[in-house]
């Protein structure tokens, strides 16, 4: 890069050294603790965004602080090719936990779809089928910014100007069952990629029915289902995964994992059954830090204080009196909210006004929520939140949504 000119005005500012690739909110925090995050002077906003569904305990919470101390006393890192027993342990529960049988850990979300798509196509091609290639994704999918998962999800903003799109990757429109039959019964189809619970398209969940009929059309055509729980799952939508709403029989052969895996500490895993992993075999995959010490520590913690029946009670408690109340919003600001979507702690509202000026609306409210798809605002707040923290959520709401009235009102004067 050339320097500035001698004489220019030019003066960098420390931010100014980091890729332009985030729209940051002017505001930074410096410490959290619960359902709040604390700037440096100290005004507390009250956090239903959760780092994007990753601190679903919270902020600071003891027990992860505890693992993550005495963890870093003793061993951070060590290399995969050695024996790591907090990696056997984690992989033992979260198999217990689930369908699968065998699990591999990363460091992020995007690294566990990368695992799962190799896993996938490495399954067909040890079956004598290297033909079937074809991962068919959903309009409004995200799974995170690796090239392959670009290429999966297809949001052309998120692919266009990185050279040519991969080959074998299905993109179909959300809702249209005719087409994912169409396109499974293709004989390079290789597996349907879908989130139970879309985070990024604007908290559209998936029916009983389609999670059903999805099964079972991948068993008909011997294709293989991957499940992205990487934002709804863990206990976000009430049930430890999301798929459970369809009942065991109808689980995924693969599915992702991470943002609340490690409460904050980033960790990703790939969950699969023993058969869809029949080539994984050794030196198809690998990672330097995936599944290192650290990481395995903090999420042990993690999932000892989501996957309890209490916590999940608590979720769908708290989720439904935040659906009641937020209906109650809706009825109150017809003008400003057009729909309420998601699942449990993943909820959605669809606005009449723009949704980026809402969030900043929400910001001067002292509340955090994230933006979303089809004009969508986002409500992920960790699972601890409480009644009271939601009737506080939603006196702040109904203030924005009063404002939000006012001045698309006095716009359209
Ligand atoms: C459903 C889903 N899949 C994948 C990802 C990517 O995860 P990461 O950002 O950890 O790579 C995200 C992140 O927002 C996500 O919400």
């Amino acid at each position: 890069m050339a320097a500035p000119e001698a004489g220019s005005q030019e003066v960098l500012v420390p931010a100014d050294h980091l890729m332009g690739v985030y729209s940051r909110a002017p505001l930074a925090f410096e410490r959290g603790l619960g359902v709040h995050l604390f700037t440096e002077d100290g005004d507390a906003y009250l956090d239903c965004m959760a780092g994007i569904a990753v601190n679903a305990l919270g902020h600071a919470h003891p027990t992860l602080i505890k693992a993550l101390e005495a963890q870093g006393e003793k061993l951070w890192h060590v290399s995969n090719i050695f024996r790591i027993p907090d990696q056997e342990a984690l992989a033992a529960r979260l198999c217990e936990l689930s369908f699968a049988d065998v699990c591999f850990f990363t460091n992020s979300g995007t690294e566990a779809i990368e695992c799962a798509l190799k896993t996938a196509r490495k399954y067909h091609s040890s079956n004598g089928q290297p033909e079937r290639i074809d991962i068919i994704g959903f309009e409004g999918a995200f799974h995170g910014r690796t090239y392959a998962a670009v290429n999966a999800a297809g949001n052309k903003t998120y692919v266009s100007g990185f050279g040519p799109e991969l080959p074998g990757y299905v993109h179909l429109p959300w809702g249209d069952f005719e087409a994912v039959k169409q396109a499974a019964a293709s004989p390079t189809a290789a597996a349907i990629l879908i989130e139970p619970v879309q985070g990024e398209g604007g908290a559209r969940a998936l029916s009983t029915e389609w999670l059903r009929n999805l099964r079972t059309l991948c068993d008909e055509q011997g294709i293989l289902l991957i499940y992205d729980e990487i934002q709804c799952g863990l206990g976000r939508t009430g049930k430890l995964f999301a798929y459970e709403w369809a009942g065991d029989a109808y689980a995924p052969d693969i599915m992702t994992l991470a943002k609340a895996l490690g409460g904050g500490f980033p960790v990703g895993a790939c969950l699969a059954t023993a058969s869809a992993a029949k080539g994984m075999t050794t030196g198809a995959h690998g990672s330097t830090y995936g599944g290192n010490p650290l990481a395995m520590a903090v999420a042990r913690a993690a999932i000892g204080e989501i996957a309890t029946d209490a916590m999940l009670d608590h979720v769908r408690d708290v989720a439904g009196y935040l659906t009641q109340q937020l209906e109650g919003l809706k009825a109150r600001h017809p003008d400003v909210i057009e729909d309420i979507r998601g699942k449990g702690l993943l909820v959605g509202l669809k606005l009449k006004p723009n949704n980026r000026l809402f969030m900043q609306w929400a910001r001067e409210e002292k509340l955090l929520i994230a933006g979303g798809g089809d004009n969508c605002v986002r409500l992920l707040p960790p699972l601890i939140i409480t009644r009271m923290d939601i009737s506080a959520v939603v006196e702040k709401l109904d203030r924005i949504c009063t404002r939000a009235a006012m001045e698309t009102a006095g716009a359209a004067a």
